[in-house]
């Protein structure tokens, strides 16, 4: 794989620092639940799906101490793979067997939505994401970049949301297009609309952090006014991301809770700050897309289009 973010080596955990990318590649090395519970809390391991991969090892190198669970479920609160990883992790007794299996499991997943995916993708669609959702954000290959990497070969390019104030569309969906030759336009969030109204975007599509029982999705803060755009301009809106990230027991999007972030974020970057001081700031990490607005679901077991709560049901574990 060309992207890793994690890497397991039996007594310790390596996580690609996705703080120093696209400037540095750097390994954190965690030996810990602490040391993983941090490197979530700290950015150096992110998305979703990778949160929960990361989470699961991290409850090994504890040995499945009660401790390690608390530590590694106060890390980050929005997406819901980290307390299904942990929850899994619980059953099973926190074994390495386990945490591997969900490594594994949600690389297969990653490559059997690409494959569902990609049909949805026409020859040469200029395909606009937020966010990274891609091999760095996942066990690998990625949701949402994991769908365009499956599509390569029908010679689609990426237009790239800069994804303010993180900058995960600058500094990692760039790179990661980078690193598997995908040609890759990278804009400002607020040029999405201006593209979509010249007709230079063909379809939207997008990773998530929860998916409600109703098909709402939280995914990055942006995502939701991208979705009126889209809606605006009838282009399809997609939303890739395994079953690992659907929460059956909330009703609905409302109920997700939102990261709400340091405003350090907002007023400047890397220690350069651009707003006056005393500004009042809000810096919510994600918004939530109501399922009206999203055209299809890709999952691993397929493609649920006019995603409702009929039709989410049929995905749901059986009770
Ligand atoms: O704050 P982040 O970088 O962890 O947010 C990540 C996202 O919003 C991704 O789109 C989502 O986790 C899906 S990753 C496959």
């Amino acid at each position: 794989m060309a992207v890793a973010a994690l890497r397991w080596l039996g007594d310790r955990l390596e996580l690609l620092d996705q703080r120093l990318l696209p400037g540095e590649t750097a390994y954190v090395t965690c030996r810990s639940a602490q040391d993983v519970a941090r490197a979530i809390r700290d950015m150096v391991v992110r998305g979703a799906p990778a949160i929960g991969c990361a989470a699961a090892f991290g409850v090994v190198l504890d040995r499945g101490g009660a401790a390690a669970y608390d530590l590694l479920a106060a890390s980050r609160p929005t997406a819901v793979n980290l307390f299904w990883a942990l929850e899994r992790m619980r059953r099973a007794g926190g074994t390495e067997t386990e945490a591997r299996a969900i490594f594994d499991e949600d690389l297969a997943a990653n490559l059997a939505m690409g494959a569902h995916g990609a049909a949805l993708v026409p020859q040469g669609a200029r395909i606009l994401t937020h966010c990274n959702a891609g091999a760095l954000a996942t066990a690998g290959h990625g949701t949402a970049l994991g769908v365009v990497r499956s599509a390569k070969d029908k010679g689609i390019s990426v237009i790239a949301c800069e994804t303010r104030p993180y900058l995960q569309g600058a500094r990692l969906t760039a790179w990661e297009c980078a690193q598997e030759g995908i040609a890759c336009t990278l804009v400002t969030d607020n040029m999405a609309g201006h593209l979509m109204s010249r007709g230079e975007v063909d379809l939207v599509i997008v990773g998530a952090d929860r998916i409600a029982a109703n098909g709402d999705a939280a995914n990055k803060i942006g995502t939701y006014t991208l979705a009126v755009l889209a809606r605006r301009h009838g282009l399809p809106f997609y939303v890739a991301a395994p079953l690992s990230t659907y929460d059956f027991v909330i009703a609905d999007g409302s109920a997700i809770p939102i990261e709400e972030r340091p405003a350090a974020e907002v007023t400047g970057y890397r220690g350069e700050r651009w707003a006056p001081e005393g500004v009042r700031v809000r810096n919510p990490a994600f918004d939530v897309t109501p399922a009206e607005l999203i055209s299809a679901l890709i999952c691993e077991k397929g493609i649920v289009t006019g995603p409702n709560r009929e039709r989410l049901a049929r995905l749901a574990p059986p009770a």
